[in-house]
């Protein structure tokens, strides 16, 4: 049976301070989740942190491992990168990969594991020249990138509504992303 491990990879914007409510829906369509938190996240869910373990049964991650110690993650089988704050989707589009969930997506590119994001941004930092580059590159690399009408659109500053930011489209599209990497009858490999 594949894989059904997902790495739901989370920022420090405000929608994230509601991701035990993400963990249980993502947990009812089937999915085993592992949960990552950027540094600053992971602050702002200090509390919550030990629930959050016993819910997914797995430690929450922040930081690198130690090399030469095991993996206490299973391997994923897609990730979703939500809430993804302006300075993570710019750091990952760069390459700059100091945070954990920052390396583990940059790495999944290159490794074809189907990835999602959903950027949570006002509309200020959406005018950053460097926002769109950001999105573009992302996209361009197979990254599922949520924005825009159909998503998350930006509200002015000030003006974020945490509570609407649509996490069931990040969801249904790592769904349809591991339905679509999933090989077919003519993608199998020949024994
Ligand atoms: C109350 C509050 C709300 C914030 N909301 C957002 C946001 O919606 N989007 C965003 O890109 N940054 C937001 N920020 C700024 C980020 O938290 C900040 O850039 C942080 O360094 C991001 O770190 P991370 O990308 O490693 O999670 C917010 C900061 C605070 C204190």
């Amino acid at each position: 049976m594949a894989s059904r491990v997902l790495y739901l990879l989370g920022c420090a914007a405000p929608p994230v301070l509601r991701i035990a409510e993400v963990v249980r829906s993502a947990q009812r369509a089937g999915w085993d989740v592992c949960l990552g938190l950027t540094p600053t996240a992971a602050h702002w869910l200090e509390e919550q942190l030990p629930e959050l373990e016993r819910q997914t049964g797995h430690p929450v991650r922040s930081r690198y491992k130690v090399p030469g110690h095991p993996d206490v993650w299973p391997p994923a089988a897609a990730a979703v990168v939500a809430p993804a704050t302006f300075n993570t989707v710019n750091q990952w589009a760069l390459g700059l990969t100091e945070k954990f969930v920052v390396g583990f997506a940059a790495e999944a590119i290159g490794k074809g594991i189907p990835l999602v994001t959903m950027p949570c941004v006002n509309a200020a930092y959406a005018r950053h020249p460097q926002f769109a580059h950001s999105l573009e590159t992302l996209s361009r690399a197979g990254v599922r990138v949520l924005y825009g009408a159909e998503s998350f659109t930006p509200n002015p500053p000030g003006e974020g509504r945490p509570d609407t930011f649509p996490w069931e489209c990040a969801l249904t599209a790592v769904g349809e992303a591991v339905a679509a990497a999933a090989p077919g009858p003519r993608g199998a490999a020949p024994e």
